[in-house]
């Protein structure tokens, strides 16, 4: 038998459909189970006729390799309309999600709504999708491995908006046991996963998330958690919040913003890209380390990923031209957000941010905003992900870290991205180092209504 490069990429995208759809499978019992016992108090309450028939999940044996390319989205999309979720009623519940990319910021952001006493708020739960999807190919570019890895990240949030964090066991490795796991990625994020009744340990402010410091501290005084607890108090609370990074593309999320039962409203976070380089420069050292190098010695290497640049000046300018465009079915959905202004004015626009969703800025909110943003602290450098620093000057301090020509390479090729978004290319060295001379125009990027 011949065996072409084609036909190997045909068989590997079938195993994943393959393993996708088993997991679907393996998920829909935990489900059932939940709805056979007694519901949720958000459940009894407010909802009507709980239905959790599950609808014919596509066979293996259906997903033929020369069908797959073609037909697996609706094959995805399919599998989970059938899906029947309770439907209590919920429209009056808010769900958000933070739609960013890795060092834009979006740890501050999401801290603005895991502060809020009545929002639950999850930091990258698709972190799990992706690793137990695919875990070699993090950043795929090839569209049929995105559209599987989205398909499955699509039914992923929409259990979890419903508080069905069961749904996420499935793909946790190792597997929970009797729903309870200490492999949650990154825990120490989410408050309430810290806070009683889901963590009875008594933890500081810092451990609280009051303050960000420590998350270690969290699991390693929480124990296990306990989902099927973490999922009752997801329904007691009134809205929730989703962080992710990864999810490309606002059109990725139709499905979900189309959903009436949902009243999904997407915050697009954007950073200048030069600002992302820089930082993940300093963060992924090993990942990055060839811009390490050119920036030490001066010269380019000829085995430099651009993608890893490129890629998110793509992503940014198509989703963010989507958004701005203002297609009806993102109308009063979608909002763009840049980081600078974030951390140029952080309590008016998360005052802004709050009025677009229609929520009650709570004062632990504009509090935490008060201890978080002024002067740097001792805290600020002992964490990667740390949000305690002096933000505004934060924002551009990248100007300092790349070199001259490594900011020349980056606006050639997101140039128009710059342009849509507001800031301004230089010129010359004395421009980029010159820090009174501020690159981010002044830009008001009304949501659509
Ligand atoms: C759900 O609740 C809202 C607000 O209380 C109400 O306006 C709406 O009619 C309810 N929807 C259903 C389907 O019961
Ligand atoms: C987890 O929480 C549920 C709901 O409160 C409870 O019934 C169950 O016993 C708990 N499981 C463990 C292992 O503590
Ligand atoms: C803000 O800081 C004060 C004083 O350190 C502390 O008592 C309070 O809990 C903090 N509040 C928040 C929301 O971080
Ligand atoms: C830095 O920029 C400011 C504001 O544009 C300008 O007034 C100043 O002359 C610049 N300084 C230098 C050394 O170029």
């Amino acid at each position: 038998m011949q065996c072409s490069w084609k036909s190997v990429v045909l068989l590997a995208l079938a195993s994943i459909a393959i393993q996708y759809t088993a997991i679907r499978t393996f998920s829909a019992k935990p489900f059932s189970l939940l709805c056979s016992q007694a519901p949720g108090p958000a459940l009894e309450t407010s909802g009507p006729a709980v239905n959790c028939g599950l609808g014919a999940l596509p066979g293996p044996g259906q997903e033929t390799p020369e069908g797959f390319d073609r037909g697996c989205d609706e094959l995805l999309s399919a599998s989970s309309s059938t899906l029947s979720l309770p439907s209590y009623n919920d429209s009056r519940r808010t769900h958000v999600l933070i739609l960013a990319t890795t060092r834009s910021g979006s740890s501050f952001l999401g801290q603005l709504f895991n502060q809020h006493p009545e929002v639950f708020y999850l930091f990258e739960p698709l972190y799990h999708v992706q690793s137990a999807l695919l875990p070699r190919l993090a950043q795929s570019r090839n569209p049929a491995e995105r559209r599987v890895m989205l398909g499955a990240a699509r039914d992923l949030l929409r259990s979890l908006y419903h508080c069905h964090l069961n749904s996420l066991e499935s793909y946790i490795r190792p597997r929970p046991t009797q729903h309870s796991t200490d492999k949650l990625f990154r825990r120490g994020a989410s408050r309430a996963l810290c806070s009683p009744p889901v963590c009875e340990a008594s933890l500081g402010p810092v451990e609280r998330g009051l303050v960000l410091g420590d998350e270690g501290e969290c699991v390693r005084r929480c124990g296990a958690l306990n989902v099927s607890l973490a999922a009752e108090v997801c329904r007691d609370k009134r809205h929730a919040a989703i962080k992710t990074v990864r999810i490309p593309h606002v059109g990725d999320l139709r499905a979900l913003v189309e959903d009436p039962r949902l009243n999904l409203k997407v915050v697009q976070l954007v950073r200048d890209p030069r600002g992302i380089l820089a930082s993940r420069i300093e963060t992924f050292r090993d990942t990055y380390r060839l811009w390490r190098l050119w920036r030490a010695t001066g010269h380019r290497p000829y085995n430099l990923d651009l993608g890893q640049i490129n890629t998110v000046c793509e992503d940014f300018l198509s989703s963010v031209s989507t958004g701005l465009a203002r297609p009806a079915w993102l109308r009063g959905k979608y909002m763009l957000l840049r980081y600078e202004d974030l951390a140029r004015s952080p309590l008016q626009r998360a005052r802004e941010l709050y009025n677009f969703l229609g929520l009650s800025l709570d004062h632990s909110v504009e509090e935490w905003i008060l201890n978080n943003t002024r002067g740097s602290s001792e805290l600020s450098s002992r964490q990667k992900y740390g949000t305690i620093r002096n933000s505004a000057a934060n924002a551009e301090n990248w100007r300092q870290k790349l070199s001259f020509d490594m900011v020349m390479y980056t606006q050639t090729f997101c140039q128009p991205l710059l342009e849509l978004l507001g800031y301004k290319t230089v010129s010359h060295a004395g421009e980029l180092r010159n820090l009174s001379y501020s690159l981010v125009e002044d830009r008001t990027f009304l949501p659509s209504l």
